[in-house]
C-alpha cells in the first residue's frame, strides 16, 4: 500500500500511513473492564468521604450530650457509630481493591499485547528503516515507554479519576455545609495550582532532560559492550573510560537538579495548604461559636478539607505521570505509524526457475547522485556471473535489489519475469541464498545458525552444506562439533569460518538463486576454489551471483559483469574480456599481480589452516 517515495527534497522518505491509534484500538477493546473499574472507583471515592459526615453526627452528639441537651450517647452510640465507620472502610477498601485490580490488569494486558505488536513490527520494517533509526532509542521505545504507557493507562488512570472525583464530590459535601466557608477554602486553589504549575513545568523539563541523559548513557555502554574489540584493538580503553565519566557526571548534575525541585514540591505544597488549614480555622472556629454552624459540621468539614489537600498534593505526581503517558504514547505510536517501504506483492510461488534481470534499474539515497544508473542485466537460469568493480561503486547495492532488501527508484528487477514486487515477500526470500558481505551469526549453536532459513533440513541435506561451504574441515576444532555455542556475533569462531557459516545456511535452503557477496573475502585460496568446485556441481541449474575481487572467483563464471560509478561497463567472459584488454583486463592484472605478492603469506596460511584437517579432507568428500 505503502512505498518509499522521494520527498520534494530527495531524501529518503516513507509514507506514514495513518495507521492509527494502536492503544486507543486496545482500549476499546478493553472497555467493559475499564467501565466496571471506573464505576467501582467512583463508588470507593464517594465512600472514602463519607466517614467524616458520621463523624460530624457522632461529634454533634457528644456535643449535645456534653451541654446536656437532649443528647445522651453513651457506649452503645459510640460503638454504633464507629462500626459504622469500619462498615464503610471496608466497603471502601473492596471497592478499590476491585477498580485496581481491574483497570491495572487491563493496563497489564494491554502492555503485553502492544509489546508482542510492537516487536512484530520492528521485524516486519525494511532495512532502510534501520539505517536511520538508533538502536538505544528503539530499545528504550521498547522498554521504558511501553512501562510509562502501562502505568499511565493503569495507576495514572485510576489516580486521575479519584482526584477529579475527590474534588468535585469534596466540593459538594462542603457546600452542603457551609458556602461562605467553602469559598474560603477553595479561595486558596489558585495559588496551589499556579504553584503546582511551577514546579510541574521545572519537574517535567528535568526529568526530560534526564531521559535524554539515560539514553545517552544506554547508548553509550552499548556501543563499548558489542565494539569492545574495536575499543581494545585500538587501546581506547581510558578514553572510553573517561567519555562514560563524563556522560555520567552530567547524568549525575541533572538527576540532582531534578531532585532539587521533587525534594521541594511536597513540602511546599504542605505549607500552602496548611495555609489554607488556618484558614478554615479561623473563620470556620468563628462560625461556630456564634451558632452558624454545629460543632459536627465543623468537624466533617475540616476533615473533607484534609482528604482534600492531600490529594491535591499528589495531583502534581499525578499530571507529571500523565504528561509521562502521553509522550510514550506518541512515541510508541509513531514507530507503529512507520510502515515498511517494502511490501508484500499479491504474487505467491513455491518454486522459481533462477532467471533474474535486471531492467533500467536506478538506485539513489536521498538527493545524493544515484548510486547505479540504468543498469540492465541478464542472468538466464543456470548461469554464474561474477560482478566486479572496485569498492563502493554499488555491487552490493545491485544485489540486494533482488532479495529486496532494497527497491529501485526507476527500473525493476525481474524474477523468472515477474517483477520482484509482485512476489509475497516470504516466497521470493525462501527462494533466494543470500550471503551478505557482512555475516550476522545469533548467538546460539553453529547448528542453529545453519539450519536459520530451514528448520525441517535433513541429515544429509546439512552434511551437504557443511561439505560445500567446506565448514564439515572446522568442526573437529569445535569443542561440540555442530552444537558448539558460538558467542554473540560469532565471537568465538574465524573470519572465515563465519563466511562458511553463512555460506552454508543459505545453501540450506535449497535456493534456485544464490547471491554471494564477497563471502569468500576471508577464506584461503585453496579453500576458496575447493568451495568454487563444489559449488559448480551443486549449482547446476541453478543461477549464481558472486561478488568477488578473487582472480580464481572470477575465472570460474560464465560471465563476469564490471561495474563502474553505478553503471555496467564492460560485460563477458573472462577469455573474452581479457581479449578485449580494458577495464576488466586491467583490474584482473592488478589483482594477479596483488595475488602472487601474497602468495607466500598465503601459502603458509594453508598450511597452517589445513595441516590438521588433511584426514578430515578426505572423509569430506567430494560429491
Ligand atoms: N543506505 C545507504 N544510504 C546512503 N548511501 C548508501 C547506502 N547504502 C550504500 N550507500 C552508498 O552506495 C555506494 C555503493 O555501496 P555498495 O555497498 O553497493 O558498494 P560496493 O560496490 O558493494 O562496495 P564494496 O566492494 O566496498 O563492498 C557507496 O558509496 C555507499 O556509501
Ligand atoms: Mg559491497
Amino acid at each position: 500500500m505503502t512505498t518509499a517515495e522521494l520527498s520534494a527534497d530527495g531524501s529518503y522518505a516513507r509514507v506514514v500511513g495513518s495507521g492509527g491509534d494502536r492503544i486507543f484500538g486496545y482500549l476499546k477493546r478493553y472497555k467493559w473492564p475499564y467501565l466496571a473499574g471506573f464505576v467501582a472507583l467512583l463508588g470507593a471515592t464517594v465512600l472514602a468521604l463519607l466517614p467524616p459526615l458520621v463523624v460530624n453526627w457522632a461529634v454533634d452528639d457528644i456535643d449535645r450530650t456534653i451541654r446536656g441537651v437532649g443528647g445522651d450517647i453513651g457506649a452503645a452510640g459510640l460503638l454504633r457509630y464507629a462500626a459504622l465507620i469500619a462498615a464503610i472502610a471496608l466497603a471502601e477498601g473492596v471497592l478499590r481493591y476491585f477498580s485496581r485490580w481491574v483497570v491495572s490488569g487491563s493496563s497489564r494486558r494491554i502492555e503485553y499485547g502492544l509489546r508482542e505488536d510492537l516487536a512484530n513490527h520492528l521485524l516486519r520494517l525494511d532495512q532502510g528503516f534501520y539505517v536511520q533509526a538508533r538502536t538505544g532509542d528503539l530499545m528504550s521505545r521498547l522498554t521504558n515507554d511501553l512501562q510509562a504507557v502501562r502505568d499511565f493507562l493503569g495507576p495514572t488512570v485510576v489516580d486521575i479519576t479519584r482526584s477529579i472525583v475527590i474534588l468535585v464530590a469534596g466540593f459538594a459535601f462542603m457546600w452542603a455545609i457551609d458556602l461562605r466557608l467553602t469559598l474560603i477554602a477553595f479561595a486558596y486553589l489558585p495559588v496551589v495550582i499556579l504553584l503546582m504549575a511551577y514546579f510541574e513545568t521545572n519537574i517535567e523539563k528535568r526529568f526530560f532532560e534526564v531521559q535524554d541523559q539515560i539514553a545517552e548513557l544506554t547508548e553509550r555502554s552499548q556501543e563499548n559492550i558489542s565494539g569492545i574489540r574495536a575499543i581494545k584493538a585500538y587501546a581506547q580503553e581510558d578514553a572510553e573510560i573517561r567519555t562514560f565519566a563524563r556522560e555520567n557526571e552530567e547524568m549525575r548534575r541533572r538527576s540532582m537538579r531534578l531532585g532539587k525541585y521533587e525534594a521541594a514540591l511536597l513540602p511546599s505544597m504542605i505549607v500552602l495548604t496548611q495555609g489554607g488549614t488556618l484558614l478554615v480555622l479561623w473563620f470556620g472556629g468563628h462560625d461556630v461559636v456564634d451558632g452558624r454552624i454545629s460543632l459536627g459540621d465543623f468537624t466533617q468539614f475540616f476533615l473533607i478539607l484534609t482528604i482534600l489537600s492531600s490529594q491535591l498534593m499528589a495531583v502534581g505526581w499525578i499530571v507529571a505521570s500523565a504528561q509521562l503517558g502521553v509522550v510514550a504514547i506518541r512515541r510508541i505510536n509513531e514507530i507503529f505509524r512507520t510502515t515498511s517501504a517494502i511490501a508484500d506483492g499479491p504474487h505467491t510461488t513455491s518454486h522459481l526457475r533462477g532467471d533474474v534481470e535486471f531492467q533500467g534499474v536506478t538506485v539513489r539515497f536521498g538527493a545524493a547522485e544515484p548510486i547505479l544508473r540504468d543498469v540492465s542485466l541478464r542472468i538466464a537460469a543456470g548461469s554464474t556471473v561474477a560482478i566486479v568493480g572496485a569498492t563502493g561503486q554499488g555491487k552490493t547495492t545491485l544485489v540486494n535489489l533482488v532479495p529486496r532488501l532494497l527497491d529501485p527508484v526507476e527500473g525493476s528487477v525481474l524474477v523468472d519475469g515477474v517483477d520482484v514486487r509482485e512476489y509475497r515477500l516470504d516466497d521470493l526470500r525462501q527462494q533466494v541464498g543470500f550471503v551478505p558481505q557482512e555475516s550476522f551469526l545469533f548467538s546460539e549453536s553453529l547448528r542453529e545458525n545453519v539450519s536459520y532459513g530451514r528448520q525441517d533440513a535433513s541429515d544429509e541435506d546439512y552434511q551437504g552444506a557443511l561439505d560445500i561451504s567446506q565448514l564439515s574441515n572446522d568442526l573437529q576444532q569445535l569443542t561440540q562439533g555442530l552444537d558448539t555455542v558460538i558467542g554473540e556475533r560469532g565471537m568465538t569462531l574465524s573470519g572465515g569460518q563465519k563466511q562458511r557459516a553463512a555460506i552454508a545456511r543459505a545453501l540450506l535452503k535449497d535456493p534456485p538463486v544464490l547471491i554471494l557477496d564477497d563471502a569468500l573475502s576471508h577464506v584461503d585460496t585453496h579453500t576458496e576454489e575447493e568451495i568454487l568446485r563444489r559449488l559448480r556441481t551443486y549449482m547446476r541449474g541453478r543461477t549464481t551471483i558472486l561478488i568477488a575481487h578473487r582472480t580464481s572467483t572470477l575465472r570460474s563464471a560464465d560471465r563476469i559483469v564490471v561495474l563502474e560509478d553505478g553503471a555496467i561497463v564492460e560485460q563477458g567472459s573472462h577469455a573474452d574480456l581479457i581479449a578485449r584488454d580494458g577495464v576488466y583486463a586491467r583490474i584482473y592484472r592488478e589483482q594477479l599481480a596483488l595475488e602472487s605478492r601474497s602468495e607466500d603469506v598465503d601459502a603458509r596460511l594453508v598450511e597452517r589452516e589445513h595441516a590438521p584437517d588433511t584426514p578430515a579432507d578426505g572423509e569430506g568428500g567430494a560429491p
